[in-house]
């Protein structure tokens, strides 16, 4: 399997799914929390899965996209409401947001958002996006690069690396993942010249894909189109992604048209941990609809 599914068992349990129900999994990947939601479901209920990168579902395995209860669907699960009419889904039991890149994208997309390969630095999903992470690179202006760096990756040295790279770019075009880690490592203090690539990278790929926006959206969009009693879960991976999803709730909560299912969010076992670096970070938050 080309990806992993994180906080799979939990997922599961907060979305609680049964026999002949329908959900849609918006951030569909590799397909692993969709297949065990069609395992809940069977022999009637069906998945419709949302991707925003055409060539991920591409690549998936024939005996994914054949399968009969699943519905693929290329686009943005910001658009849900569009999706939703466009397949006249209807009764649906639940919706899953499981955010971020797949490990398909870091390991064999060749789309430049490993840190530790040498590709072109594009970074979208969606190829028909007009911005990728070496526009930005090369022509955002010096203070906007600092500001996507602070406030998608948290980096402390937003500034110097920002520079580093306006500099940079005047002697000539920064193209590759390479060149741009070089460049990163160059402008930090040693202790950070390992960590700073991976939070800069993940700034530029929310930043070309406007994920905040997408999730703010997907929430609101999302919890709409759930029918009465049924519930949305969202994984996220970093502090921001995870705000965004806090507050989002808390507005539903508040408004009294959903209830929390738990009050902490769900982390993983020291097990999965061990199983699984990329689900040390993740955070599983999930409500009902009134
Ligand atoms: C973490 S992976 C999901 C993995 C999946 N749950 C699995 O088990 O295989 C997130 C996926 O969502 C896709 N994605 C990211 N933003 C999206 C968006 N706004 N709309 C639809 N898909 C999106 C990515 O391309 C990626 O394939």
């Amino acid at each position: 399997m080309t990806h992993i599914p994180v906080l799979l068992d939990e997922t599961i349990g907060a979305l609680n799914p049964n026999p002949g129900e329908n959900f849609i999994d918006g951030t569909f990947g590799w397909g692993g929390h969709s297949l065990a939601i069609l395992g809940k479901t069977a022999p009637r209920g069906i998945v419709l899965g949302i991707e925003q990168d055409g060539e991920s579902l591409a690549a998936l395995p024939a005996a994914i996209k054949e399968n009969p209860r699943l519905i693929l669907e290329n686009g943005n699960y910001a658009d849900i409401a569009a999706i939703v009419r466009k397949h006249n889904f209807s009764n649906i039991a639940g919706v899953l947001f499981d955010l971020g890149m797949s490990s398909w994208h870091v390991d064999e997309s060749g789309k430049g958002f490993s840190f530790s390969k040498n590709e072109p630095i594009r970074m979208k999903y969606d190829s028909s996006n007009p911005i990728d992470a070496a526009g930005i690179v090369n022509n955002y202006p010096a203070g906007e690069l600092e500001k996507i760096f602070k406030t998608y990756g948290q980096e402390k040295f937003s500034k110097k690396i920002a520079i580093a790279i306006e500099k940079e770019r005047c002697r000539r075009r920064i193209e590759s993942t390479r060149q741009l880690v070089e460049l990163i490592r160059g402008a930090v203090p040693p202790a950070q010249k390992m960590s700073a690539p991976a939070r800069i990278f993940q700034a530029l790929r929310i930043a070309v894909n406007r994920e905040f926006e997408n999730i703010k959206h997907g929430i609101v969009a999302g919890f709409e189109v759930l029918r009465p009693k049924g519930r949305m879960a969202v994984i996220t991976f970093h502090s921001g992604e995870d705000k965004i999803v806090k507050d989002g709730f808390r507005v539903l909560v508040d408004s009294g048209r959903a209830e929390l299912i738990f009050k902490k969010p769900i982390v993983c076992s020291l097990e999965e941990a061990r199983r699984n670096s990329r689900a040390r970070s993740a955070k599983l938050r999930a409500i009902e609809k009134k």
